[in-house]
């Protein structure tokens, strides 16, 4: 199939006959493509990980993997992408109609659509703490149990998730170039500068050097394995990969742009954010808790439960929170704004559905997903998968087993069907491939063993073999 192919042709989305869209340039992209990767993934995870996981040592860790492994499957995904001018299914099925291929690329296609609920549901309580801090209720955030309280009232959390989600699909119904394109152009500088003034605001409290010491010098004795596991499966949450995200984007990608300085760029502004907010987070926590350790483990309620003590116990804890939590809502935003358009590119590629069909379905799929998880921790409480609550269940089988497997696809794809020649070829002809020794030896070698190692632990983590 790959023979047919003819570089630089027009493209129309065969089904629909609509013509497929593009993005208008290099810049459009990039922002575009940064929008998606820097979210929730950036500002609320990758913070209370490294906290966690060996703060220097962790962080350590991450560049590593997000300069190799990450960098080749982002290369990977936008250049099939472009050459193919199809979402995963179609990018996946153009190369053959292999069991694997059908597997491959339908998994990689449905990932978002699990995704983008549960993550809607986060994005609405981020809404509502915003709301809070302009409201004033800087004390009221901060008290012991209002968090749980909040999550536990499913009435109030669907309500937030639903202005999340609307907010989404407005941008939707704009297209591509005047929506996302725009909206990225506007909402990205915004969030860099905001999370370069509220990180500075953070490292110069009073005790907040040692914070910084802890996130930035790496202690050889933090390392274990699961510093290795946890670095991983962030770098797949943070940089959207393996969701099919980066095959849609790919495919809206004209020939002209460069594909490698592309990546390069995406990559340094997603780690430059998530360094940003492990600037803001830990050096703050640290100050506040007087170098406790134990806060900074709170894990997933780093930034629901322990930042708000620390915002109230500052002065100026309202201005902090709206900052901040503007600044997680822009994030979480063009975040949820990529998941979705790939799902309904997926559906008019796939489906034969038109746009707006398509939109309509994701919506009843928010609505019932995002519902469920809402309610998960409230009055659907008493449902457990794995002795997990829904919305936890999503986010363990997405990013701990489906991707994993879809990004194994990815490297069968590139290297066994494709072939790496024919990839050089597609990311040469805009530009001269510079990385290509490096890409070959992760594609061929590091990405299967790595993948395979995280996917297996995973499981054995879940049936309780282990204890990661
Ligand atoms: N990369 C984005 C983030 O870091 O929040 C969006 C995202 C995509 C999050 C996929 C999670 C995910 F599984």
């Amino acid at each position: 199939m790959t023979d047919n192919f003819k570089y630089g042709e027009e493209t129309s989305v065969e089904n629909t006959g609509e013509k497929r869209a593009n993005f208008s340039g290099g810049l459009g992209y990039i922002l575009a493509v940064a929008g998606s990767a820097v979210g929730l993934g950036n500002i609320w995870r990758f913070p209370y990980l490294a906290a966690k996981y060996g703060g220097g040592m962790f962080l350590l860790t991450y560049l590593i993997l997000t300069l190799t492994f990450g960098y080749a499957m982002i290369m990977s995904e936008t250049t099939i992408g472009r050459m193919t001018k199809r979402s995963a299914i179609g990018a996946f099925n153009y190369f053959g109609n292999s069991k694997i291929l059908k597997v491959g690329g339908f998994i990689n296609a449905i990932v978002p659509v699990l995704i983008v609920p549960y993550y809607s549901v986060i994005g609405g309580w981020v809404v509502k703490y915003l709301v809070e801090y302009i409201k004033g209720n800087v004390d009221g955030l901060a008290a012991d149990g209002y968090f749980g309280s909040f999550i536990g009232d499913t009435k109030v959390v669907f309500f937030w998730f639903v202005i999340f989600a609307l907010a989404t699909f407005v941008v939707i119904l704009g297209g591509v170039e005047q929506g996302i394109e725009r909206v990225s152009k506007i909402m990205m500088p915004l969030l860099i500068i905001l999370a370069i003034v509220v990180a500075l605001y953070s490292v110069t409290r009073p005790g907040a050097m040692a914070g910084v010491k802890y996130f930035f010098v790496p202690n050889f004795h933090n390392f274990s394995l699961m510093t290795v596991v946890a670095a991983l499966g962030q770098m797949f949450y943070s940089l959207s990969i393996a969701m099919g995200i980066l095959y849609t984007y790919g495919s809206y990608l004209t020939k002209d742009v460069d594909v490698e300085i592309s990546t390069s760029r995406v990559e340094m502004v997603d780690t430059g954010v998530a360094v940003l907010a492990g600037l803001m987070v830990i050096p703050a926590v640290f100050a506040f808790s007087g170098g406790d350790p134990d806060k900074l483990k709170a894990g997933p309620s780093l930034m629901f439960i322990t930042l708000p003590k620390v915002f109230e116990s500052m002065g100026a804890g309202r201005i902090a929170g709206i900052g901040f939590f503007l600044l997680v809502l822009l994030a979480a935003l063009t975040s949820a704004i990529s998941l979705v358009e790939t799902s309904i590119s997926t559906f008019c590629d796939e489906l034969n559905l038109s746009r707006n069909k398509s939109v309509i379905l994701m919506a009843v799929i928010m609505v019932f997903v995002g519902g469920s998880s809402a309610a998960g921790y409230g009055i659907w409480d008493f449902v457990l998968i794995f002795k997990m609550p829904i919305l936890d269940f999503l986010d363990f089988l997405t990013n701990s087993i489906m991707m994993p497997i879809a990004a194994l696809a990815t490297c069968y794809l590139v290297v066994r069907v494709i072939t790496l020649e024919k990839i050089d070829d597609e990311i040469s002809y805009s530009s001269a491939f510079k990385r290509k020794k490096l890409y070959n030896i992760v594609m061929r070698v590091f990405a299967p063993i790595f993948l395979i190692v995280i996917l297996v632990s995973a499981i054995l983590n879940t049936l309780g073999f282990i204890s990661l």
